[in-house]
Protein backbone atom coordinates (compact mmCIF):
# COMPACT_ATOMS: atom_id res chain seq x y z
CA UNK A 1 0.00 0.00 0.00
CA UNK A 2 1.40 3.14 -1.15
CA UNK A 3 2.23 5.74 2.19
CA UNK A 4 0.09 8.45 0.71
CA UNK A 5 -3.06 6.00 1.01
CA UNK A 6 -5.23 7.48 3.59
CA UNK A 7 -5.65 3.31 4.95
CA UNK A 8 -1.94 3.12 5.01
CA UNK A 9 -1.69 3.95 8.78
CA UNK A 10 -4.04 1.12 9.64
CA UNK A 11 -1.61 -1.39 8.48
CA UNK A 12 1.46 -0.09 8.62
CA UNK A 13 2.53 -0.94 12.35
CA UNK A 14 1.82 -4.69 12.12
CA UNK A 15 5.74 -5.39 11.45
CA UNK A 16 8.08 -8.88 13.36
CA UNK A 17 8.09 -7.22 16.13
CA UNK A 18 4.60 -6.32 16.67
CA UNK A 19 3.64 -9.71 15.68
CA UNK A 20 5.59 -11.13 17.99
CA UNK A 21 4.17 -9.17 21.10
CA UNK A 22 0.43 -9.01 19.42
CA UNK A 23 -0.88 -12.31 21.13
CA UNK A 24 0.09 -11.62 24.98
CA UNK A 25 0.19 -7.86 25.16
CA UNK A 26 -2.85 -6.98 22.87
CA UNK A 27 -5.04 -10.00 23.19
CA UNK A 28 -3.42 -11.26 26.86
CA UNK A 29 -3.49 -7.76 27.89
CA UNK A 30 -5.45 -4.61 26.21
CA UNK A 31 -8.24 -6.58 24.92
CA UNK A 32 -9.24 -7.70 28.36
CA UNK A 33 -7.98 -5.25 30.73
CA UNK A 34 -8.23 -2.13 28.80
CA UNK A 35 -10.90 -2.76 26.12
CA UNK A 36 -12.77 -4.84 28.85
CA UNK A 37 -13.67 -7.49 26.47
CA UNK A 38 -12.86 -11.67 27.00
CA UNK A 39 -10.81 -13.17 24.51
CA UNK A 40 -12.85 -16.25 25.40
CA UNK A 41 -16.01 -14.49 24.32
CA UNK A 42 -14.52 -13.90 20.94
CA UNK A 43 -12.99 -17.30 20.26
CA UNK A 44 -16.38 -18.56 21.05
CA UNK A 45 -17.90 -16.06 18.42
CA UNK A 46 -15.73 -17.73 15.67
CA UNK A 47 -16.49 -21.16 16.54
CA UNK A 48 -20.02 -20.04 16.35
CA UNK A 49 -19.91 -18.12 13.04
CA UNK A 50 -17.04 -20.03 11.52
CA UNK A 51 -18.56 -21.26 8.15
CA UNK A 52 -16.87 -24.40 5.43
CA UNK A 53 -15.51 -21.25 3.51
CA UNK A 54 -14.23 -18.44 5.98
CA UNK A 55 -12.92 -15.43 4.90
CA UNK A 56 -10.76 -13.41 7.44
CA UNK A 57 -10.02 -9.82 6.59
CA UNK A 58 -7.03 -8.49 8.80
CA UNK A 59 -6.53 -11.30 10.68
CA UNK A 60 -3.20 -10.14 12.29
CA UNK A 61 -1.72 -13.19 14.21
CA UNK A 62 -4.63 -15.60 13.40
CA UNK A 63 -4.77 -16.22 16.94
CA UNK A 64 -8.66 -16.69 16.94
CA UNK A 65 -8.63 -18.92 13.99
CA UNK A 66 -5.91 -20.98 15.63
CA UNK A 67 -7.75 -21.30 18.81
CA UNK A 68 -11.69 -21.41 17.68
CA UNK A 69 -9.74 -24.81 15.70
CA UNK A 70 -12.44 -25.19 12.76
CA UNK A 71 -12.87 -28.62 11.67
CA UNK A 72 -10.81 -29.74 9.05
CA UNK A 73 -11.85 -29.19 5.70
CA UNK A 74 -12.90 -25.64 6.66
CA UNK A 75 -11.52 -23.40 3.30
CA UNK A 76 -10.07 -20.61 5.36
CA UNK A 77 -8.85 -17.67 2.79
CA UNK A 78 -6.60 -14.22 4.88
CA UNK A 79 -7.42 -10.63 3.01
CA UNK A 80 -4.79 -8.36 4.41
CA UNK A 81 -3.18 -4.83 2.92
CA UNK A 82 0.35 -5.69 4.89
CA UNK A 83 2.13 -8.96 3.29
CA UNK A 84 3.68 -9.63 6.52
CA UNK A 85 0.87 -10.24 8.47
CA UNK A 86 -0.52 -12.61 5.63
CA UNK A 87 3.48 -14.08 5.94
CA UNK A 88 3.13 -14.75 9.43
CA UNK A 89 -0.58 -16.19 9.29
CA UNK A 90 0.17 -18.55 6.65
CA UNK A 91 2.75 -20.18 9.04
CA UNK A 92 0.92 -20.04 12.34
CA UNK A 93 -2.16 -22.13 9.82
CA UNK A 94 -0.05 -24.23 7.71
CA UNK A 95 -2.33 -27.12 8.71
CA UNK A 96 -5.27 -25.46 7.30
CA UNK A 97 -3.76 -24.46 4.01
CA UNK A 98 -4.58 -21.26 3.99
CA UNK A 99 -5.29 -18.86 0.94
CA UNK A 100 -3.89 -15.03 1.48
CA UNK A 101 -5.07 -12.71 -0.77
CA UNK A 102 -3.17 -9.20 0.18
CA UNK A 103 -5.44 -6.44 -0.37
CA UNK A 104 -6.66 -3.23 0.90
CA UNK A 105 -10.31 -4.31 2.42
CA UNK A 106 -11.56 -0.46 1.27
CA UNK A 107 -11.31 -1.59 -2.14
CA UNK A 108 -13.43 -4.18 -4.07
CA UNK A 109 -11.77 -7.55 -3.54
CA UNK A 110 -9.88 -9.33 -5.71
CA UNK A 111 -11.71 -12.47 -4.72
CA UNK A 112 -13.22 -15.18 -6.83
CA UNK A 113 -16.02 -17.15 -5.46
CA UNK A 114 -18.21 -16.81 -2.38
CA UNK A 115 -17.62 -17.50 1.52
CA UNK A 116 -20.31 -19.03 4.11
CA UNK A 117 -18.59 -16.58 7.17
CA UNK A 118 -16.22 -13.60 6.97
CA UNK A 119 -14.88 -11.37 9.91
CA UNK A 120 -14.10 -8.48 10.33
CA UNK A 121 -12.07 -8.38 14.21
CA UNK A 122 -11.23 -5.75 15.74
CA UNK A 123 -10.75 -4.24 11.81
CA UNK A 124 -12.58 -0.82 11.51
CA UNK A 125 -11.00 0.50 14.39
CA UNK A 126 -8.15 0.86 12.06
CA UNK A 127 -9.54 2.11 9.01
CA UNK A 128 -9.75 5.92 7.86
CA UNK A 129 -12.40 7.46 9.07
CA UNK A 130 -15.04 9.17 9.34
CA UNK A 131 -17.19 6.15 10.47
CA UNK A 132 -19.65 6.44 7.35
CA UNK A 133 -16.70 6.02 5.08
CA UNK A 134 -15.68 2.53 6.52
CA UNK A 135 -19.27 1.21 5.12
CA UNK A 136 -17.19 0.78 2.22
CA UNK A 137 -15.23 -2.19 3.52
CA UNK A 138 -18.63 -3.54 5.10
CA UNK A 139 -19.89 -3.20 1.32
CA UNK A 140 -16.42 -5.27 -0.45
CA UNK A 141 -17.10 -8.37 2.42
CA UNK A 142 -20.65 -8.02 1.60
CA UNK A 143 -20.30 -8.52 -2.07
CA UNK A 144 -18.54 -11.62 -1.58
CA UNK A 145 -20.88 -13.55 0.94
CA UNK A 146 -23.34 -16.48 0.25
CA UNK A 147 -26.94 -15.40 0.53
CA UNK A 148 -26.74 -17.22 3.29
CA UNK A 149 -23.84 -15.64 4.72
CA UNK A 150 -22.90 -14.36 7.97
CA UNK A 151 -20.20 -11.45 8.84
CA UNK A 152 -19.24 -10.95 12.66
CA UNK A 153 -16.19 -9.35 14.49
CA UNK A 154 -15.74 -6.36 17.02
CA UNK A 155 -14.30 -3.01 16.76
CA UNK A 156 -13.22 -0.61 19.46
CA UNK A 157 -15.48 2.44 19.66
CA UNK A 158 -14.38 5.98 19.87
CA UNK A 159 -14.27 8.73 22.62
CA UNK A 160 -17.87 9.55 22.80
CA UNK A 161 -18.84 5.93 24.27
CA UNK A 162 -18.71 4.68 27.51
CA UNK A 163 -14.92 3.75 28.73
CA UNK A 164 -12.68 3.58 31.71
CA UNK A 165 -10.26 6.56 31.95
CA UNK A 166 -7.18 3.92 30.81
CA UNK A 167 -9.47 3.38 28.11
CA UNK A 168 -9.88 6.50 26.92
CA UNK A 169 -6.48 7.53 27.33
CA UNK A 170 -5.33 4.78 25.49
CA UNK A 171 -7.91 5.14 22.61
CA UNK A 172 -6.05 9.47 22.42
CA UNK A 173 -2.58 8.38 22.01
CA UNK A 174 -3.25 5.47 19.49
CA UNK A 175 -5.61 7.95 17.34
CA UNK A 176 -2.73 10.48 17.14
CA UNK A 177 -0.35 7.68 16.63
CA UNK A 178 -2.48 6.88 13.46
CA UNK A 179 -2.98 3.04 14.49
CA UNK A 180 -6.18 3.74 15.01
CA UNK A 181 -8.96 6.54 13.32
CA UNK A 182 -11.85 5.91 15.43
CA UNK A 183 -12.27 9.26 17.54
CA UNK A 184 -16.11 9.86 16.32
CA UNK A 185 -16.61 5.84 15.85
CA UNK A 186 -19.88 4.98 17.90
CA UNK A 187 -22.09 1.68 18.48
CA UNK A 188 -25.41 3.27 16.05
CA UNK A 189 -22.92 4.49 13.70
CA UNK A 190 -21.53 0.97 13.47
CA UNK A 191 -25.10 -0.35 13.44
CA UNK A 192 -25.90 1.88 10.35
CA UNK A 193 -23.09 1.15 8.13
CA UNK A 194 -23.91 -2.45 8.76
CA UNK A 195 -27.42 -1.76 8.14
CA UNK A 196 -26.75 -0.65 4.40
CA UNK A 197 -24.68 -4.04 3.68
CA UNK A 198 -27.23 -6.36 5.38
CA UNK A 199 -30.77 -6.88 6.48
CA UNK A 200 -30.68 -8.71 9.94
CA UNK A 201 -27.87 -6.75 12.30
CA UNK A 202 -26.95 -7.63 15.86
CA UNK A 203 -24.78 -4.89 17.98
CA UNK A 204 -23.75 -5.65 21.56
CA UNK A 205 -21.63 -3.02 23.23
CA UNK A 206 -19.28 -4.84 25.80
CA UNK A 207 -16.57 -2.80 27.74
CA UNK A 208 -14.98 -0.29 24.84
CA UNK A 209 -15.98 -2.57 22.11
CA UNK A 210 -18.88 -3.43 19.89
CA UNK A 211 -19.06 -7.08 18.72
CA UNK A 212 -21.41 -7.30 16.07
CA UNK A 213 -23.03 -9.74 13.39
CA UNK A 214 -25.17 -8.95 10.42
CA UNK A 215 -26.68 -11.82 8.08
CA UNK A 216 -28.67 -11.49 4.93
CA UNK A 217 -26.03 -9.39 2.40
CA UNK A 218 -28.45 -7.04 0.44
CA UNK A 219 -27.43 -7.70 -3.13
CA UNK A 220 -27.02 -4.99 -5.73
CA UNK A 221 -30.42 -5.17 -6.87
CA UNK A 222 -32.04 -4.49 -3.23
CA UNK A 223 -29.71 -1.56 -2.63
C1 LIG B 1 -5.95 -4.88 15.20
S1 LIG B 1 -5.47 -6.04 13.98
C2 LIG B 1 -6.76 -7.26 14.16
C3 LIG B 1 -6.22 -8.65 14.14
C4 LIG B 1 -7.20 -9.80 14.33
N1 LIG B 1 -8.34 -9.73 13.47
C5 LIG B 1 -7.61 -9.93 15.76
O1 LIG B 1 -8.79 -9.80 16.05
O2 LIG B 1 -6.75 -10.17 16.61
C6 LIG B 1 -5.90 -5.23 12.45
C7 LIG B 1 -5.59 -6.02 11.20
O3 LIG B 1 -6.23 -5.37 10.09
C8 LIG B 1 -5.30 -5.22 9.02
N2 LIG B 1 -5.70 -4.03 8.25
C9 LIG B 1 -5.69 -2.74 8.65
N3 LIG B 1 -6.11 -1.94 7.66
C10 LIG B 1 -6.43 -2.74 6.61
C11 LIG B 1 -6.94 -2.50 5.31
N4 LIG B 1 -7.21 -1.25 4.88
N5 LIG B 1 -7.15 -3.55 4.47
C12 LIG B 1 -6.87 -4.82 4.90
N6 LIG B 1 -6.37 -5.11 6.13
C13 LIG B 1 -6.16 -4.08 6.98
C14 LIG B 1 -3.94 -5.10 9.73
O4 LIG B 1 -2.85 -5.35 8.87
C15 LIG B 1 -4.11 -6.13 10.84
O5 LIG B 1 -3.85 -7.43 10.39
Amino acid sequence: MERSDPAYKGQAGYNRFMLAIYDPFVLGFMTRAVWKVPTSDVIERYRTHMGRRHLDVGPGTAYCIAKAAPPPGTAITLLDANPKVLAHCSRRLAAMSPTSVEADVMKPLPIEGRFDSAALNFVLHCLPGPQSHKAVAVRNVAAVLEPHGVLFGGTVLGLTEQHTRPARAVLRAFNRQGAFDNREDTADGLRAILEDSFEDVTVDVVGSTALFTARRPRTLATL
